[in-house]
């Protein structure tokens, strides 16, 4: 559907994204000096030298934020020592536990808090640099989706999609179209005139989503967009969002406390602990190989390092006779788990039990782990740690079930 949008508004009037269009040179900017409010155009994005510094959107330098002291509660350090390029065109994912810092990291992007130490830049301007109108201007570049999609009830979705195109002296025929073409590309033309407690929560994102993008935006601010949602609709708005980083190549800053939401949407990771980066790079190598405690305690979400109810109520410390020892077993790496069990008990002749498993794809790479029950008291439990080290699974002993 997005795409259908798109490629109606690419042969058709409107031009969603100037700087993205492929027709080059002078007729494209007449096209749209027509359609197109001329703050819109102005807003494009210059292109920049190809350089690995430009292909930065958002560069933090040296950042601290810290809460001054307020009424008798002592000052919090919400952000220190935060070095971060996020790469022109992806979807950079920020993870992290309540209060880590997240929500402050994305209100120094759009200039809604001033660090207390260092420079924030934007697509190359130094937002945090900036104050009044330059302030107002750069944050049209900046769209941000919130948890709760904060609309106005007393607007129609329309009207909600038109407010930042009022606020930025849009003509009203200009802002009829352009809401039009939203509506489109966020799926929802026929919530056209209903209000936002006539909507669903999956609609009222959509809403938000086109709101943000409404001036054209080269970043895209998502503050835990997708935590009130159900599974289901999640999955549909990270569609969405991935469909706008591709189709459009806005940036997205994706932040959430949620590994599944990383997982599907991000292919850069920034893990933040209690005001610092603890890790940043690709998700893949970062959830592949995991260095800190709290990156691992995301990746059992995921890799299921939790066991089954079951299971572990039936789990015990001593062995007991006839038995089994419980292994679990670390699998990364595409297919490394796959024929697992049926080598052990071909090469070791024993009958390995599968009692869990959760293998998911992060990255592009298998991520898992399995739950194996041996039978055969401690020594051929012992033979079974020996062959998979000599394979290099990482491995340990979690107890015995009768
Ligand atoms: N406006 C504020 N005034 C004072 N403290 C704040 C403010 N905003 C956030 N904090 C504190 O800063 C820390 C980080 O908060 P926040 O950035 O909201 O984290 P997150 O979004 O990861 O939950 C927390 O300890 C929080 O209480
Ligand atoms: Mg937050």
């Amino acid at each position: 559907m997005v795409i259908a949008a798109l490629q109606r508004a690419r042969s058709g009037l409107l031009l969603l994204h100037p700087a993205r269009t492929t027709r080059p040179g002078p007729p494209d900017m007449k096209a749209a000096s027509i359609n197109v409010h001329p703050s819109f155009v102005a807003a494009a994005p210059a292109r920049k030298p190809i350089a690995a510094e430009a292909d930065a959107m958002v560069r933090f330098e040296g950042i601290a934020k810290t809460y001054p002291a307020y009424r008798g509660k002592p000052g919090v350090k919400a952000l220190q020592d935060i070095d971060i390029a996020i790469p022109r065109g992806s979807i950079t994912g920020v993870i992290g536990r309540s209060g880590a810092g997240k929500s402050s990291l994305v209100r120094l992007i759009n200039g809604l808090e001033k660090p207390t130490m260092g420079r924030v830049v934007v697509d190359g301007r130094e937002i945090s640099a900036l104050a009044g109108r330059d302030l107002r201007l750069a944050q049209r570049s900046i769209g941000m989706i919130f948890q709760h999609f904060n609309l106005l009830s007393s607007r129609t979705a329309f009207d909600n999609i038109a407010l930042p195109l009022e606020i930025a002296g849009w003509a009203k025929s200009d802002i009829e179209l352009r809401v039009a073409e939203l509506l489109a590309l966020v799926g929802i033309s026929d919530k056209h005139d209903r209000y936002p407690s006539e909507l669903s929560g999956g609609q009222k994102q959509r809403v938000g989503i086109a709101r943000a993008l409404a001036t054209c935006p080269s970043v895209l601010l998502s503050d835990e967009a997708t935590s009130a949602l159900d599974p289901q609709t999640t999955r549909a708005i990270l569609d969405l969002l991935a469909n706008i980083n591709r189709e459009l190549g806005v940036t997205i800053v994706l932040i959430t406390h949620e590994m599944s939401v990383v997982r599907q949407l991000a292919k850069e990771v920034v893990v933040l602990d209690a005001g610092h980066v603890v890790e940043k790079g690709h998700v893949a190598d970062i959830f592949t190989h995991p260095r800190y405690p709290i990156t691992r305690s995301f990746l059992a979400e995921v890799t299921g390092d939790s066991l089954p109810v079951s299971l572990a109520s039936r789990l015990v410390q001593e062995p007991a006779a006839g038995g089994q020892t419980v292994v679990r077993v670390h699998v990364r790496g595409a297919g490394a788990g796959d024929t697992l069990i049926a080598r052990l008990a071909r090469e070791l002749g024993l009958d390995v039990s599968l009692l869990s498993a959760r293998v998911d794809e992060i990255g592009g790479q298998h991520v898992g782990s399995l739950v194996l029950g041996i039978p055969g008291g401690e020594d051929a439990a012992a033979r079974v740690l020996t062959w998979l080290s000599q394979y290099r699974f990482s491995a340990e002993r979690l107890g015995y079930v009768a």
